[in-house]
């Protein structure tokens, strides 16, 4: 069998890796096509070298730009590349604009398309996340679901008999990771300057559009985040920083200190050593769940509604509605007692991809 990954961005990457290790253990042959979406290194480099995942086979270097910019060049530049390679399958991952363009180039040139992560849902409109994810998972010819709320989705949308549970692949390399950091074979991550490892701290992150885009919602956010009586380890996306330069907020105050985004395993590293997180990243809220950290979530809503259970995640949309007092407690309120379960699976999800793809 041959399949071929396509990837793009930052947490597409982070799937990639336990999928490549699975695939490595295998005869099948696995190509790895990356779009380019994310070019920084810490976006992009870092986690081939962190994760231990082979250079891709292909770049294609799109680039940033409008979503159909964008999506439309890595349309343009997957045709050539599926039709040389006529793989078995096409893997894509998530939910990108990179995702959205490997299902629809794959599909028009009838190859058989697998969609890693299917079946999410925000019920968000206004989300270009979840517009990529409706849109693959109907266009795709096999849903490999995470959950079984996204079985039920898929369901719901006349999808049921394209869906397998496959498990979630992210538990496979958090918890790998996890237990390396804990082994104390990685060095310590690298946090911005002014947060000490040795009190206590919470780590943020803000990316999405819907909370960098607009003025008024970025500086209501940085304030509430800025007003906290911790202090707050912002990683900050490129996005967040063009935004925040653009509208001219001031994101080192108070308590908030800036720093970059981190490699995997620092990441991990970084959650373990906090208090708590607070963010809009979807792969964070779940990694925060599986380390045993309290999440709070600076969204309407989440895909992942498992993390919701006994306190472990709440969602707080607008902090500027409430009091001070009633934030900071939110934001600081130490990790519940409730057990969590394995909503997400057993930690051997992609062995599991990789045979589902090879039997059918
Ligand atoms: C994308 C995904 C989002 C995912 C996120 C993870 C879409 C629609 N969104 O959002 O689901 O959570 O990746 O990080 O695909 N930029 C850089 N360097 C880079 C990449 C981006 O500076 O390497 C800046 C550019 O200003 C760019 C902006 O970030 O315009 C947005 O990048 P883009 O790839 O369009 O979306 P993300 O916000 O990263």
């Amino acid at each position: 069998m041959k399949v071929v990954s396509v990837v793009g961005a930052r947490p597409q990457l982070i799937k990639l890796a336990p999928i490549a290790a699975a695939f490595a253990r295998t005869e099948h042959e696995h190509v790895i096509v990356h779009t380019g979406q994310h070019y920084d290194a810490d976006l992009s480099d870092v986690f081939f070298s962190g994760l231990g995942i082979p250079d891709p086979d292909v770049h294609l270097g799109i680039g940033s730009g409008s979503h159909g910019v964008q999506t439309g060049k890595a349309l343009a530049a997957l045709d050539p590349v599926f039709m040389a390679e006529k793989p078995d399958w096409v893997l894509v991952y998530g939910d990108t604009n990179s995702t959205l363009a490997g299902a629809v180039s794959a599909v028009k040139l009838h190859l058989p398309v697998a969609h890693l992560e299917a079946g999410l849902r925000s019920f968000n409109r206004r989300m270009p996340e979840e517009h990529n994810r409706i849109l693959t998972d109907h266009a795709a010819d096999l849903l490999l679901a995470p959950t079984e709320e996204a079985m039920r989705h898929l369901a719901a949308e006349g999808l049921a008999e394209r869906s397998v549970l496959a498990g979630d692949v992210m538990v496979d390399v958090c918890l790998g990771v996890r237990d390396a950091v804990l082994a104390g074979t990685h060095p310590a991550p690298a946090l911005p300057e002014g947060v000490s490892p040795d009190e206590p701290y919470l780590l943020a992150t803000l990316h999405r559009a819907e909370n960098t885009d607009s003025p008024e919602r970025l500086t209501a956010l940085v304030d509430a985040l800025a007003n906290l009586p911790v202090p707050v380890a912002l990683l900050a996306h490129p996005r967040l920083l063009a935004k925040a330069e653009e509208y001219g907020v001031k994101l080192a105050r108070g308590a908030l200190h800036v720093g970059r985004p981190l490699p995997y395993a620092s990441m991990v590293a970084a959650v373990l050593g906090s208090t708590g997180v607070v963010t809009d990243s979807g792969g964070l809220q779940k990694e925060a769940y599986l380390l045993g950290r309290p999440c709070t979530t600076l969204r309407p809503e989440t895909e992942w509604i498992e993390t919701l259970v006994g306190d472990w995640n709440r969602l707080v949309p607008e902090p500027a509605a409430l009091t001070p007092g009633e934030w900071a407690d939110i934001a600081t309120r130490p990790a519940p007692t409730t057990e969590r379960g394995t909503p997400y699976g057993d930690g051997r999800a992609a062995e599991r991809v990789v045979s589902i793809l090879a039997q059918r």
